[in-house]
């Protein structure tokens, strides 16, 4: 069996294949696309901070905590919580979860598509310059024509759809295996030719020269939000993965390897990025536009900065792809598993799905840039409502499944392995962090953030 869960209740055969899986799961335009416009939008290092704070706090032990459940029950994200506690309502975790997921995929999907079209510029080579405004121009063309916005989101979900059904998932697995240490290593390339642009220390001390006076209740719920985001937690991904886990793997190990190793892509994208902003006049609050304005003005000062475009394009096109398989593997599980939809018609009708949903993104700052609510585009609203209100709240659930329902025992032999780790006082505090600390920490955040 590949590392691909590519048809249901098969599972992930080495320990190498759950790691790469999880973290194609967690690496993608989240650590190259948002977390360096939203470090940009929310003041640099005070928002770095906190996301930091988030990552170690909530992130780290629902990741650990939805990866057991899922191996638990060895089933999809609604049928988990059937199956470990049945009659009851905790289902609705799941079924959040969905959600979520549909209304993430809306946005992602949409924003693979712009990564599609600038592999496209890069190879006809011009957007290869420092011109700040022919390359907002650039940007500003592509998110405002429907015609190639549509165009390239559906030939995203067109691709996505083709992996998924004829199992070529395996493949694109095993490339994506071998394209990460490569996209690593672009990411240390770009970030040097980025570091040695005049005036580049701006950038750098922005980035880790907190002022926290640009903190707020809004500002500390996005960065809740973008712990959530980054490590696919609140949708149900982790726990679909965590169901083809292997028996005999380290949970919490292979947990804390991932936070740490998609922590460093992003560092590396930001320091990628806000040198490069700082030393070009760029603004750092240019919001979702920012990596495709800023990046190709470094490549511009790189020797063979053409080809490595091109390739920085590809790679972050692998990444996000691979990260879209484990938000689709979702609906894909529920629909196979819950309701004994065959899993290539369950495919299709989640990409179609995709294709209506996603449009409404592709098209809100174009046809449809007139729909708003509450000041958003529908763009905006989905990324607010996944990673700001629904996952803080289905993270919130899960840990008090866990304290009522599973409760130590439960979760300290589900991640011990049945005490063949011998890591029980480590999983007690765990435990204790992800029952007492991490709820109480979404819950101000979110109620502060919402309210205040
Ligand atoms: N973690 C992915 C990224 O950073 C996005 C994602 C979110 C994937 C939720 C799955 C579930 O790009």
């Amino acid at each position: 069996m590949s590392s691909s869960p590519a048809s249901a209740r098969d599972g992930f055969s080495s320990g190498f294949g759950v790691l790469a899986a999880t973290l194609g799961s967690a690496v993608g335009l989240g650590n190259i696309w948002m977390f360096p416009y939203q470090t940009g939008n929310n003041g640099g290092a005070g928002f770095l901070l906190i996301y930091l704070l988030a990552t170690l706090l909530v992130g780290l032990p629902l990741m650990i905590a939805e990866i057991s459940l899922g191996r638990s029950a060895r089933t999809d994200p609604v049928g988990v919580y059937r199956k470990l506690a049945p009659g009851t309502l905790w289902w609705i975790i799941g079924a959040l979860g969905l959600v979520s997921v549909l209304l993430i995929m809306s946005f992602y999907s949409a924003v693979v598509g712009w990564v599609f079209a600038y592999v496209g510029k890069s190879v006809s080579g011009g957007i290869l310059t420092q011109d700040r405004s022919l390359l907002e121009q650039t940007f500003g063309g592509l998110v405002s024509n429907p015609a190639a916005a549509l165009g390239w989101q559906w030939l995203v979900l067109l691709l996505v759809g083709i992996i998924i059904t004829f199992g070529v998932s395996r493949g694109i697995e095993a490339v994506t295996k071998r394209l990460m240490p490569l996209l690593f290593g672009l990411l240390v390339l770009v970030a040097l030719a980025a570091l040695m642009l005049p005036g580049a220390m701006e950038g750098v001390r922005f980035l880790f020269l907190p002022d926290f006076s640009r903190i707020d209740g809004q500002v500390l719920l996005k960065a809740l939000g973008l712990a959530f985001f980054k490590l696919s937690l609140g949708v149900g991904s982790m726990t679909i993965y965590g169901s083809y886990f292997r028996q005999q793997q380290n949970i919490p190990r292979t947990a804390l390897t991932v936070m740490l190793a998609d922590l460093t892509v992003s560092m590396l994208a930001g320091l990628a990025i806000f040198p490069a902003v700082f030393a070009l006049g760029f603004n750092p609050a240019s919001g979702p536009a920012l990596l495709f304005q800023t990046i190709p003005a470094v490549f511009a000062s790189m020797p063979l900065g053409h080809l490595l475009m091109i390739v920085f394009f590809v790679l972050t096109a692998f990444a996000a792809i691979g990260a879209m398989l484990s938000l689709v593997e979702v609906p894909v599980a529920i629909l196979h598993e819950r309701l004994r939809i065959e899993r290539a018609r369950a495919t299709w009708l989640t990409v179609l799905a995709l294709v209506g949903l996603g449009s409404l993104s592709a098209l809100s700052s174009s046809t449809l840039s007139h729909v708003q609510l509450g000041g958003m585009n529908l763009f905006d609203l989905f990324d607010f409502l996944s990673s700001k209100l629904l996952m803080p709240i289905t993270g919130l659930l899960t840990c008090l499944f866990v304290l009522l329902r599973w409760k130590q025992a439960g979760f300290v032999a589900a991640n011990s392995n049945e005490g063949a780790l011998h890591n029980t006082g480590l999983l007690r505090a765990v435990f204790t962090i992800l029952t007492k600390v991490t709820p109480l920490l979404i819950l101000t955040v979110m109620l502060y953030g919402l309210l205040g």
